[in-house]
Protein backbone atom coordinates (compact mmCIF):
# COMPACT_ATOMS: atom_id res chain seq x y z
CA UNK A 1 0.00 0.00 0.00
CA UNK A 2 1.48 3.29 -0.84
CA UNK A 3 1.46 6.78 1.57
CA UNK A 4 -1.30 8.19 -1.00
CA UNK A 5 -3.03 6.33 -4.08
CA UNK A 6 -5.19 8.28 -6.70
CA UNK A 7 -7.75 6.06 -8.63
CA UNK A 8 -9.46 7.17 -11.69
CA UNK A 9 -9.87 11.03 -10.65
CA UNK A 10 -12.53 12.64 -13.12
CA UNK A 11 -13.52 16.65 -12.68
CA UNK A 12 -15.66 19.03 -15.12
CA UNK A 13 -16.59 22.65 -15.23
CA UNK A 14 -19.76 22.87 -16.21
CA UNK A 15 -20.05 20.01 -18.54
CA UNK A 16 -16.60 20.46 -20.23
CA UNK A 17 -14.04 17.37 -18.87
CA UNK A 18 -10.96 19.13 -17.73
CA UNK A 19 -8.86 16.04 -16.39
CA UNK A 20 -10.10 11.82 -16.45
CA UNK A 21 -8.54 8.86 -15.47
CA UNK A 22 -5.92 10.39 -13.14
CA UNK A 23 -4.20 7.17 -11.58
CA UNK A 24 -0.93 7.48 -9.15
CA UNK A 25 0.55 5.95 -6.35
CA UNK A 26 3.41 7.87 -4.27
CA UNK A 27 5.34 6.28 -1.83
CA UNK A 28 6.36 8.03 1.73
CA UNK A 29 9.90 9.99 0.74
CA UNK A 30 9.65 9.85 -2.82
CA UNK A 31 9.31 12.85 -5.08
CA UNK A 32 6.77 12.75 -8.07
CA UNK A 33 6.51 15.45 -10.55
CA UNK A 34 3.47 16.23 -12.63
CA UNK A 35 4.93 17.67 -16.28
CA UNK A 36 2.38 18.80 -18.40
CA UNK A 37 1.72 22.12 -20.98
CA UNK A 38 -0.52 25.53 -19.58
CA UNK A 39 -4.16 24.64 -19.36
CA UNK A 40 -3.82 20.66 -19.02
CA UNK A 41 -5.67 20.74 -15.80
CA UNK A 42 -2.67 20.37 -13.40
CA UNK A 43 -3.61 23.03 -10.91
CA UNK A 44 -7.40 21.95 -10.75
CA UNK A 45 -5.70 18.05 -10.08
CA UNK A 46 -4.30 19.51 -7.11
CA UNK A 47 -7.06 21.64 -5.84
CA UNK A 48 -9.44 18.13 -6.15
CA UNK A 49 -6.20 16.46 -4.32
CA UNK A 50 -6.04 19.06 -1.64
CA UNK A 51 -9.91 18.70 -0.93
CA UNK A 52 -11.16 22.37 -2.38
CA UNK A 53 -12.42 20.60 -5.43
CA UNK A 54 -14.83 17.78 -5.42
CA UNK A 55 -14.36 15.16 -8.72
CA UNK A 56 -16.99 13.86 -10.97
CA UNK A 57 -15.32 10.10 -10.16
CA UNK A 58 -12.48 8.61 -8.31
CA UNK A 59 -10.96 7.62 -5.42
CA UNK A 60 -8.23 9.71 -3.38
CA UNK A 61 -6.28 7.46 -0.85
CA UNK A 62 -3.83 8.22 2.07
CA UNK A 63 -2.80 5.12 4.13
CA UNK A 64 -5.24 3.14 2.37
CA UNK A 65 -8.34 5.00 3.73
CA UNK A 66 -10.38 7.51 1.42
CA UNK A 67 -9.98 11.20 2.29
CA UNK A 68 -11.92 12.32 -0.85
CA UNK A 69 -13.70 15.64 -0.34
CA UNK A 70 -11.44 16.72 2.95
CA UNK A 71 -9.24 19.35 3.44
CA UNK A 72 -5.91 19.44 6.04
CA UNK A 73 -3.54 16.67 5.04
CA UNK A 74 -1.81 18.05 2.61
CA UNK A 75 1.21 20.77 2.30
CA UNK A 76 -0.09 22.95 -0.30
CA UNK A 77 2.38 25.67 -2.13
CA UNK A 78 -0.26 27.17 -4.53
CA UNK A 79 0.95 28.31 -8.01
CA UNK A 80 2.31 31.73 -7.25
CA UNK A 81 1.59 31.79 -3.82
CA UNK A 82 3.01 34.63 -2.18
CA UNK A 83 4.34 35.94 0.79
CA UNK A 84 2.41 38.89 2.33
CA UNK A 85 4.73 42.09 2.24
CA UNK A 86 3.24 43.89 5.35
CA UNK A 87 4.15 41.05 7.01
CA UNK A 88 7.47 40.11 8.88
CA UNK A 89 9.44 36.81 7.29
CA UNK A 90 8.60 34.67 10.60
CA UNK A 91 5.10 35.90 10.97
CA UNK A 92 4.90 35.32 7.20
CA UNK A 93 6.34 31.35 7.75
CA UNK A 94 4.15 30.79 10.89
CA UNK A 95 1.09 31.69 9.13
CA UNK A 96 -0.49 28.21 9.25
CA UNK A 97 0.60 27.72 12.75
CA UNK A 98 -1.62 30.97 13.46
CA UNK A 99 -4.14 29.46 11.59
CA UNK A 100 -4.60 26.40 13.41
CA UNK A 101 -5.01 28.98 16.63
CA UNK A 102 -1.52 28.78 17.91
CA UNK A 103 -0.85 32.43 19.61
CA UNK A 104 1.84 34.73 18.12
CA UNK A 105 4.64 34.37 20.26
CA UNK A 106 4.25 30.59 20.22
CA UNK A 107 4.07 30.29 16.11
CA UNK A 108 7.37 32.32 16.70
CA UNK A 109 9.01 30.36 18.62
CA UNK A 110 8.03 26.97 16.94
CA UNK A 111 9.08 28.50 13.69
CA UNK A 112 12.29 30.06 14.41
CA UNK A 113 14.70 26.72 14.78
CA UNK A 114 14.02 26.37 11.10
CA UNK A 115 15.29 29.43 9.70
CA UNK A 116 18.93 28.15 9.73
CA UNK A 117 17.97 25.22 7.90
CA UNK A 118 16.18 26.42 5.53
CA UNK A 119 19.03 29.34 4.85
CA UNK A 120 17.29 32.31 6.18
CA UNK A 121 18.94 32.53 9.61
CA UNK A 122 18.57 36.42 10.38
CA UNK A 123 15.87 36.75 8.61
CA UNK A 124 13.25 36.87 11.07
CA UNK A 125 12.51 40.46 11.50
CA UNK A 126 12.87 41.43 7.53
CA UNK A 127 9.78 41.87 5.18
CA UNK A 128 9.77 40.28 1.71
CA UNK A 129 11.01 43.28 -0.20
CA UNK A 130 14.27 42.58 1.39
CA UNK A 131 14.87 38.99 0.70
CA UNK A 132 16.41 37.91 -3.02
CA UNK A 133 13.93 35.63 -5.04
CA UNK A 134 15.51 32.52 -3.74
CA UNK A 135 15.14 33.47 -0.18
CA UNK A 136 11.92 34.22 -0.59
CA UNK A 137 10.89 31.16 -2.50
CA UNK A 138 13.19 29.05 0.77
CA UNK A 139 10.12 31.45 3.19
CA UNK A 140 7.29 30.35 1.02
CA UNK A 141 8.58 26.27 1.30
CA UNK A 142 8.97 26.72 5.27
CA UNK A 143 5.71 28.15 5.32
CA UNK A 144 3.85 25.42 3.57
CA UNK A 145 6.46 22.82 5.78
CA UNK A 146 5.17 23.92 8.98
CA UNK A 147 1.32 23.21 7.44
CA UNK A 148 2.57 19.89 8.53
CA UNK A 149 0.77 17.81 6.29
CA UNK A 150 1.62 14.64 5.24
CA UNK A 151 2.90 15.86 1.81
CA UNK A 152 3.78 18.64 -0.12
CA UNK A 153 1.78 19.73 -2.76
CA UNK A 154 3.84 22.30 -4.58
CA UNK A 155 2.43 24.20 -7.56
CA UNK A 156 5.23 25.10 -9.68
CA UNK A 157 7.67 25.84 -7.27
CA UNK A 158 10.43 27.42 -9.11
CA UNK A 159 8.73 28.75 -11.97
CA UNK A 160 9.04 32.36 -10.66
CA UNK A 161 13.18 32.22 -10.45
CA UNK A 162 15.89 32.76 -12.74
CA UNK A 163 17.97 30.02 -14.27
CA UNK A 164 20.67 30.19 -11.45
CA UNK A 165 18.24 30.36 -8.82
CA UNK A 166 16.34 27.89 -9.93
CA UNK A 167 19.51 25.35 -9.64
CA UNK A 168 20.61 26.54 -6.60
CA UNK A 169 17.10 26.42 -5.41
CA UNK A 170 16.36 22.69 -7.09
CA UNK A 171 19.97 21.68 -5.10
CA UNK A 172 18.53 22.93 -1.86
CA UNK A 173 15.49 20.49 -2.04
CA UNK A 174 16.87 17.84 -2.81
CA UNK A 175 19.17 17.90 -0.06
CA UNK A 176 15.56 19.30 2.16
CA UNK A 177 13.66 16.72 1.01
CA UNK A 178 16.06 13.97 2.12
CA UNK A 179 16.69 15.99 5.50
CA UNK A 180 12.94 16.32 6.63
CA UNK A 181 11.96 13.12 4.96
CA UNK A 182 9.63 15.05 2.88
CA UNK A 183 7.19 13.19 0.47
CA UNK A 184 6.42 15.58 -2.44
CA UNK A 185 4.02 15.93 -5.29
CA UNK A 186 5.03 18.67 -7.60
CA UNK A 187 3.61 20.27 -10.79
CA UNK A 188 6.38 21.95 -13.38
CA UNK A 189 5.93 22.33 -17.10
CA UNK A 190 9.65 22.06 -17.20
CA UNK A 191 11.73 18.89 -17.99
CA UNK A 192 14.97 19.59 -16.83
CA UNK A 193 13.74 20.45 -13.16
CA UNK A 194 11.86 17.29 -13.49
CA UNK A 195 14.58 15.21 -14.37
CA UNK A 196 16.91 16.59 -11.57
CA UNK A 197 14.22 16.64 -8.89
CA UNK A 198 11.98 13.66 -9.31
CA UNK A 199 11.85 9.77 -8.55
CA UNK A 200 9.14 9.74 -11.47
CA UNK A 201 7.55 11.85 -14.30
CA UNK A 202 4.05 11.62 -14.92
CA UNK A 203 3.39 13.68 -18.19
CA UNK A 204 -0.14 15.31 -18.54
CA UNK A 205 -1.52 15.70 -21.87
CA UNK A 206 -4.34 16.22 -24.10
CA UNK A 207 -8.09 17.74 -23.56
CA UNK A 208 -9.45 16.46 -21.25
CA UNK A 209 -6.15 15.91 -19.66
CA UNK A 210 -4.86 12.54 -18.86
CA UNK A 211 -1.80 10.96 -17.92
CA UNK A 212 0.37 9.78 -21.09
CA UNK A 213 3.28 8.28 -20.14
CA UNK A 214 5.16 7.41 -16.92
CA UNK A 215 8.69 7.97 -16.97
CA UNK A 216 11.51 7.44 -13.90
CA UNK A 217 14.86 9.34 -14.49
CA UNK A 218 17.34 7.58 -14.65
CA UNK A 219 20.21 9.70 -13.68
CA UNK A 220 23.67 7.74 -11.87
CA UNK A 221 24.03 11.44 -10.14
CA UNK A 222 21.69 14.48 -10.47
CA UNK A 223 24.65 16.94 -9.47
CA UNK A 224 25.71 18.99 -12.56
CA UNK A 225 24.27 16.62 -14.52
CA UNK A 226 22.50 19.14 -17.28
CA UNK A 227 26.38 18.66 -19.32
CA UNK A 228 25.66 15.00 -19.47
CA UNK A 229 24.87 12.98 -22.12
CA UNK A 230 22.61 10.74 -19.93
CA UNK A 231 21.13 13.92 -19.28
CA UNK A 232 20.03 15.22 -22.59
CA UNK A 233 18.93 11.42 -23.72
CA UNK A 234 16.55 11.64 -21.59
CA UNK A 235 15.21 15.00 -22.01
CA UNK A 236 14.95 13.80 -25.60
CA UNK A 237 13.41 10.76 -24.90
CA UNK A 238 10.73 12.81 -22.87
CA UNK A 239 10.56 15.66 -25.41
CA UNK A 240 9.69 12.84 -28.12
CA UNK A 241 6.72 11.32 -25.75
CA UNK A 242 5.35 15.06 -25.77
CA UNK A 243 5.14 14.50 -29.37
CA UNK A 244 4.18 11.61 -29.94
CA UNK A 245 1.37 12.19 -27.12
CA UNK A 246 0.55 14.96 -29.45
CA UNK A 247 0.00 13.17 -32.77
CA UNK A 248 -1.72 10.68 -31.51
CA UNK A 249 -4.48 12.95 -30.58
N1 LIG B 1 -13.09 27.18 -11.50
C1 LIG B 1 -13.05 26.95 -12.81
N2 LIG B 1 -14.17 27.05 -13.58
C2 LIG B 1 -14.15 26.78 -14.91
N3 LIG B 1 -13.02 26.43 -15.59
C3 LIG B 1 -11.89 26.32 -14.89
C4 LIG B 1 -11.84 26.59 -13.48
N4 LIG B 1 -10.55 26.37 -13.05
C5 LIG B 1 -9.84 26.02 -14.14
N5 LIG B 1 -10.64 25.98 -15.24
C6 LIG B 1 -10.22 25.60 -16.60
O1 LIG B 1 -9.63 24.32 -16.53
C7 LIG B 1 -8.54 24.22 -17.44
C8 LIG B 1 -7.30 23.75 -16.69
O2 LIG B 1 -6.87 24.78 -15.80
P1 LIG B 1 -5.67 24.57 -14.78
O3 LIG B 1 -5.50 25.84 -14.04
O4 LIG B 1 -5.92 23.34 -14.00
O5 LIG B 1 -4.45 24.33 -15.78
P2 LIG B 1 -2.88 24.17 -15.49
O6 LIG B 1 -2.43 22.92 -16.14
O7 LIG B 1 -2.62 24.34 -14.05
O8 LIG B 1 -2.27 25.40 -16.32
P3 LIG B 1 -1.00 26.36 -15.98
O9 LIG B 1 0.24 25.57 -16.33
O10 LIG B 1 -1.18 27.52 -16.89
O11 LIG B 1 -1.06 26.74 -14.54
C9 LIG B 1 -8.40 25.59 -18.09
O12 LIG B 1 -9.03 25.55 -19.33
C10 LIG B 1 -9.13 26.51 -17.14
O13 LIG B 1 -9.68 27.60 -17.82
MG1 LIG C 1 -1.63 25.72 -12.92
Amino acid sequence: MSLLEIRDLGKSFEGRPIIRDISLDLEEGETLALLGDSGVGKSTLFNVIAGFLRPDRGDILLDGRSILGQTGHFSYMLQKDLLLPHMKIVDNVSLPLRIRGIAKKEAREKANPYFREFGLEGTQTFYPAQLSGGMRQRAAFLRTYLAEGRIMLLDEPFSALDGVTKKDLITWYREAKDHFHLTTLFITHDIEEALLLADEILLLQGKPGTISRRFRPNLVKKEGMELEEDFFRQKTEIITCFQEGYSVK
